[in-house]
């Protein structure tokens, strides 16, 4: 009896060392997307690999409403030259919502993203009647885009 439990507790061991191995070496990431959450794609990271190109095909969905030289009219959205970096609703002679103007918003890369995902969720109430833009990486190359266009360093 004694001499079949020595055999068996190592073999016990053995095994369940290899269950562990096989959990945690399969390949699979650990965080978020481990445990199911949607795999959060980093600004930063795809900002890195960003193509102001495709961005510029994405802004045709903006400029009916949006210009973006230095000095350009404002239209039905205000201009956008130098608004990175700057506090929202700062386009001179561009009559903003109090959602915009009380909004307190610095325009980061990562507002701009979310308000671009979706601006009515972002910031409720304010008038820029654009659905958003779902893909992250469009986003990206839309931000990409901006940046070169406005002046923004
Ligand atoms: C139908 C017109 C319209 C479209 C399309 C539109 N916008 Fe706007 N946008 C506006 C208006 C109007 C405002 C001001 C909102 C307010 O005051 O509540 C605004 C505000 C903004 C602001 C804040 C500017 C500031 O000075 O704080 C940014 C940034 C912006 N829009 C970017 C975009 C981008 C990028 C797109 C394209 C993906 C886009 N908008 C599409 C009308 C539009």
């Amino acid at each position: 009896m004694l001499k079949r439990l020595r055999f068996i507790a190592p073999a016990l061991t053995l095994g369940l060392l290899i269950t562990a191995c096989a959990e945690g070496g399969d390949g699979a990431p650990a965080g978020p997307a481990a445990t199911g959450a949607a795999p959060a794609a980093d600004l930063q990271t795809l900002l890195a690999t960003a193509d102001p190109e495709k961005g510029k095909v994405l802004f045709l969905q903006c400029r009916a409403c949006h210009s973006l030289e230095s000095g350009g009219a404002n239209k039905v959205g205000p201009n956008l030259h130098g608004f990175l970096g700057r506090k929202a609703g700062l386009a001179p002679g561009f009559s903003y919502s109090e959602a915009v103007t009380q909004s307190g918003i610095v325009w980061s890369a990562e507002a701009l993203d979310h308000w671009l995902e979706r601006p009515s969720d972002f910031l409720p109430g304010n008038r820029m009647v654009f659905v958003g833009i779902r893909k992250p990486e469009d986003r990206a190359n839309l931000i990409a885009y901006l940046k070169r266009e406005t002046g923004a360093q």
